[in-house]
């Protein structure tokens, strides 16, 4: 659908590398598809010294660097170029934000983009509470008679009561539906996927509760370390990074109930509900519930790659897990009994996102005396969201030949086999909805809190104990043997990826 709305988007943190790898290489894919309104504009901010045309040219190499769509024609690029600004200036500076209104205001005249306002905070995290107080301080938020949206990146706060914090900070200058939190898998295809393959399916939805589904496993693995930011994940580690926002949001998908409709508010609401379902951890429980680990030096693909204490930027006795398991409960009618088995980690043999509910068994084994060695698989459902997209089942078949032997088999369905071409990328999705005003794949202010909330007993007591044993696996391997033993002792095993 295409925004009817002109629009001025100004970005905080420009020279950044998410303005450059993600959010101008959105911007200009959703204007190449003709789906973004004109005339629009776009401010970038930051404090590094650079004119309208140096923001410009920097851009036009992060396109053809990163963007999905390139380039067809000079021409088009010039049209989208014209629309780009940039403000140089420091955040904590009252002036930057008088030089800011100042520009928008002229825009808005000279270009006709109506008032219109879509703040997005791409800084160091620090810096978004000074924004917001900032922006709430100056005119640039109140003055204009269109719209205004704000648009913080993760992470959200690093614990409950710094998220609070932020919370609160912004709740005094927006009101709740004008904040939009981004967890960028949630624009993805395969994520949004998971609601249409529940709710617009008449067979799956009946099977999807505790009468069938023995357990849920979410995995997010990476085979990648921390590159150049050794030092942002000392301060962060696999919980926070990967838990707390993307895997929680992926049980919320899950777990939740069927919403009244398909808005923001109603999605929002049933997945809020399945976080208050989970089970508490206990703190004495911690380390029955969850599994750390931090890689240690290994291979990948043949090559040798140091371990995370030898990366830049990271303390050569760092504590950070760089590996996750844990095991949740969703306490409610649907989950009573079925067990969510999260887990995440770098260094890992390949990158693969993906969710498998595998299924209860039969009730009796009738071809059992056939060949009574096999064990019958499990049917297994799994939708894979990165990479190979797609959505398999597993189930069991005859091997030819005279004797009855059983097989597990796969239905496949591959998301470019089937509609070919490359999905958007989910940046493209999650600012189009926030140029239209549809929150429902952001995080609502609640809902960041119950995350925090279900994790806080672990991050006190990883807090409070002991420095653990790290490094605990190899690079190049699935994670530490505890976790294999952790899921080992409740008779289930992790599904090799
Ligand atoms: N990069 C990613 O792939 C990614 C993915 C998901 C979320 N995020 C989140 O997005 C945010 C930005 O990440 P990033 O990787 O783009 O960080 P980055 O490369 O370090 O960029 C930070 C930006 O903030 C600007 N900045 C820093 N201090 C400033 C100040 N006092 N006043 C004005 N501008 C200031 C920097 O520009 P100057 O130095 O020129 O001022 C730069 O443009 C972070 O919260 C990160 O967690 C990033």
């Amino acid at each position: 659908m295409p925004a009817d709305e002109p629009f001025a988007l100004v970005i905080f943190g420009a020279s950044g590398d998410l303005t450059k790898r993600k959010l101008v290489p959105a911007l200009w894919s959703l204007f190449q598809g003709r789906v973004l309104p004109e005339p629009f504009v776009a401010i970038g901010v930051a404090r590094s010294a650079m004119s309208h045309d140096d923001f410009r040219h920097r851009m036009r190499e992060a396109v053809a660097e990163f963007a999905r769509v390139q380039p067809p024609a000079p021409h088009v690029w010039d049209r989208f170029a014209s629309c780009l600004y940039y403000c140089p200036g420091v955040t904590d500076d009252p002036a930057l934000y008088e030089r800011l209104g100042a520009l928008l205001r002229q825009l808005e005249t000279d270009k006709g983009t109506g008032g219109n306002r879509l703040f997005y905070c791409a800084t160091p995290p620090s810096l978004y509470p000074e924004i917001v107080t900032r922006l709430g301080a100056s005119r640039i938020q109140r003055e204009t008679k269109g719209w205004v949206r704000i648009i913080i990146e993760k992470p959200f706060g690093r614990d409950r009561a710094s998220a609070a914090e932020l919370n609160r900070v912004v709740s005094g200058v927006f009101a709740e539906d004008q904040v939009y939190r981004i967890d960028h898998y949630l624009g993805k295809e395969t994520v949004q996927n998971i609601l249409v393959f529940r709710f617009a399916n008449g067979i799956f939805e009946p099977l999807w509760n505790r009468n069938h589904v023995n357990h849920v496993q979410i995995t997010v693995a990476e085979s990648l370390g921390v590159e150049a930011r050794g030092a942002y994940y000392e301060e962060a580690g696999a919980l926070r990074d990967m838990i707390q926002n993307h895997i929680l949001q992926l049980l919320c998908l899950v777990a939740m109930e069927p919403p009244v409709s398909f808005d923001a508010d109603p999605v929002r609401d049933e997945k809020s509900k399945v976080l208050r379902a989970i089970r508490p951890i206990p703190p004495e429980e911690v380390d029955h519930v969850v599994v750390r680990g931090q890689y240690g030096p290994g291979f990948l693909d043949g090559q040798r790659v140091p371990g995370y204490r030898s990366e830049k930027g990271v303390a050569p006795d760092s504590a950070t897990e760089t590996f996750a398991a844990l095991r949740l409960s969703v306490d409610n009618f649907r989950w009573a009994g079925v067990p969510f088995y999260l887990r995440t980690g770098k260094r890992m043999p390949k990158r693969a996102s993906e969710i498998a509910i595998q299924f209860w068994g039969t009730p009796h084994l009738l071809f059992r005396r056939h060949d009574p060695a096999e064990r019958i698989e499990p049917n297994i459902l799994v939708l894979r969201i990165q990479p190979d997209e797609g959505i398999a089942l597993t189930f069991g078949a005859k091997l030819p030949g005279p004797e009855l032997n059983i097989r597990p088999v796969t239905m496949d369905f591959r998301y470019g086999a089937s509609f070919g071409g490359e999905p958007p990328e989910a940046y493209e999705r999650l600012l189009l909805d926030a140029i239209h005003g549809d929150a429902t794949l952001y995080a609502r202010a609640d809902w960041v809190d119950l995350a925090w909330e279900v994790l806080t007993p672990v991050l006190e007591a990883w807090g409070a104990g002991p420095a653990p044993k790290f490094p605990n696996y190899e690079a190049g391997t699935w994670g530490p043997a505890e976790a294999d033993a952790f899921i080992e002792d409740d008779g289930r095993r992790w599904r090799p990826l």
